[in-house]
């Protein structure tokens, strides 16, 4: 008997970006709609979660309508409703929330809540039909900076972990104290490339006990006090070569520790996820790193790396087979862990 297809409506809504996806078979991504609020958030620099999760409010339908429009499919060819429920902002979690248990409630479909890390790590699915786990992820964004054992669909082990900012956050504080705004990570890759890397040296942390966890708040410090520095003298700074600097210091750490796991767990695949992943220089050193090391390398369009509702589905899609559903009392989780399910 030929195998039904399966279509999951996929609902994120964690942070400043309201999407809804439709996903067939997990990989295949139908529509892929996302609604950033960037604009309304750049003036105060950084997200404002109070307006975010009102911004969501009046965007969700809208986007979803347009989700299914795009993909040309019904509410009743859907099989799941799938949706991030942490971690993130638990006003505008909540409202992602919400919408997927009134359509899953409403079209009596199962409901499916998602972890965002793992949405962001099953964007590797989406243009790799053939990556299939075990493999080791970096995964950088805004909010998080982990390197992941990717055991089987759905289980995972964190063997490094940031212990103060993540990746996109130093990003994006740096970004504001030379003047580029909010996102910083984006306007940072693109100054970087006029500056040189090595003008500044700036410190790569070493943090004790796991040889895998990071560190980015002292290199932050550190950019700062040399904006400071130029000041008080007043020597003008090359935003360019400051950028340049910074961000070099950011990808060796991130590489170096990459590579040394990917060594000690003896992988074949590695991959990259976040936003912080569409950076042209780290998925270079990433590709240079894994070619002296044999390992394949995976990686999602930028599309894919920032925050999407195509990820949320590629990973329900593997809850759905195993027939993991959410009872009606899902609730949004706002520190939810890796590999935890409330
Ligand atoms: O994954 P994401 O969209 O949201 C979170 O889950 O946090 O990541 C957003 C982060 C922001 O900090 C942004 O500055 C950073 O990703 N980012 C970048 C680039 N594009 C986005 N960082 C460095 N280079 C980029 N090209
Ligand atoms: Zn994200």
């Amino acid at each position: 008997m030929e195998k039904k297809d399966i279509y999951i409506l996929a609902i994120e809504s964690s942070c400043d970006e309201t999407a809804a996806a439709v996903v067939k078979n997990g990989r295949e991504v139908l529509s892929n709609v996302i609604s950033s609020q960037i604009e309304l958030h750049t003036i105060y620099g950084g997200v404002v979660p109070e307006i975010a999760s009102r911004k969501h409010i009046e965007k969700i339908n809208q986007v979803i309508e347009q989700a299914l429009e795009e993909a040309s499919v019904d509410f009743e060819k859907i099989d799941a409703i799938a949706v991030t429920y942490g971690p993130g902002l638990v006003g505008a979690l909540l409202v992602g929330v919400s919408a997927a248990k009134a359509l899953a409630f409403a079209l009596n479909k199962p409901l499916i809540g998602v972890h965002h890390i793992e949405g962001h790590i099953s964007a590797n699915y989406i243009e790799n039909r053939e990556l299939k786990p075990p493999f080791l992820c970096l995964v950088v964004s805004g909010g998080h900076s982990h390197l992941v054992q990717v055991k089987d669909y759905g289980e995972y082990e964190i063997i490094g972990r940031t212990r103060d900012d993540a990746a996109g956050e130093a990003f994006d504080k740096v970004a504001r104290a030379i003047g580029l705004g909010y996102p910083g990570g984006p306007k940072i890759d693109k100054l970087s490339k006029e500056g040189n890397p090595e003008a500044i040296h700036f410190p790569r942390a070493k943090v004790g006990e796991s040889e895998y966890d990071f560190s980015f708040s002292g290199l932050k410090s550190s950019v700062l006090n040399y904006i400071n520095g130029c000041q008080m003298k007043n020597q003008p700074i090359c935003p360019a070569d400051v950028a340049a600097s910074f961000q070099k210091a950011v990808i060796d750490v991130l590489v170096d520790h990459s590579m040394q796991a990917v060594k000690e767990y003896g992988v074949k695949q590695f991959a990259i996820a976040g936003g912080v992943a569409s950076n042209g220089h780290l998925r270079q050193a990433v590709k240079e790193g894994c070619e002296k090391n044999h390992v394949e390398f995976y990686y999602p369009s930028p599309i894919y790396c920032t925050d999407n509702a195509a990820m949320i589905g590629c990973a329900a899609y593997y809850e759905f087979i195993k027939g993991n559903f959410h009872d009606y009392d899902l609730n949004a989780v706002p520190n939810l862990k890796l590999g935890e399910r409330v």
